[in-house]
């Protein structure tokens, strides 16, 4: 069985929804193993109810340190799901191409320093986007500039706001974080 941890800082609906997919066989062999919060959160609730060992490494700057301290070696992938702290360079380094993280808009626009949660459904309707979308990427010591796994987008109509774009990007979300997880765990040689 593959070993997921995944890093937390907010609500963890995606969190849920890779446990949920884990169970329910759509991502095959696998499940998370490890939660990891940088703050309290009810993503460390949901790991709660799930039985799933969780940590909290207050976030700051020797985060990176202590998270590669608890890290299994024998960990899989690692995935941020709405995880707000910056991870140093050699983290990223020490664990590339098993990390991955999921981005609510679609990259290579709208991301980058201070694009995070509702400031990227505002910069996008500032834009007056026609699309906006979700992207899972690779995470690399460049902020949302790693390799994209799988994106997907949908029109923008004239009724939008910032938050319906954010309610429909979550159900994108849904769609593509367990498939993007499915097709990384089924191509690696591990
Ligand atoms: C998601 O939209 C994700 O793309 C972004 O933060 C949000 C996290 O939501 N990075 P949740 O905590 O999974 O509900």
């Amino acid at each position: 069985m593959k070993k997921i941890v995944i890093l937390v800082s907010g609500s963890g609906s995606n969190l849920q929804r890779i446990i949920d997919t884990c169970q329910s066989g759509e991502i095959q062999n696998a499940k998370v193993s490890l939660v990891v919060a940088d703050r309290e959160c009810y993503g460390l609730v949901r790991a709660a109810k799930h039985h799933i060992k969780s940590e909290l490494i207050p976030k700051g700057k020797n985060f990176s340190s202590e998270l590669a301290q608890i890290i299994p070696e024998d960990t899989d992938l690692i995935v941020l799901a709405g995880f707000l702290s910056i991870l140093k360079p050699e983290f990223c380094e020490q664990w590339k191409g098993k990390i991955i993280n999921i981005h609510p808009a679609l990259l290579p626009k709208f991301g980058g320093k201070g694009m995070w949660g509702m400031h990227v459904h505002h910069a996008v309707i500032e834009a007056k986007e026609k699309e906006s979308g979700a992207t899972v990427h690779y995470v690399t010591s460049g902020i949302d500039e790693g390799e994209i796994i799988l994106q997907e987008g949908f029109a923008i109509d004239d009724t939008d706001t910032a938050e319906s774009i954010a309610e429909k990007i979550h159900l994108v979300e849904f769609e593509i974080f367990p498939k993007a997880i499915n097709k990384i765990l089924n191509s690696h040689a591990i």
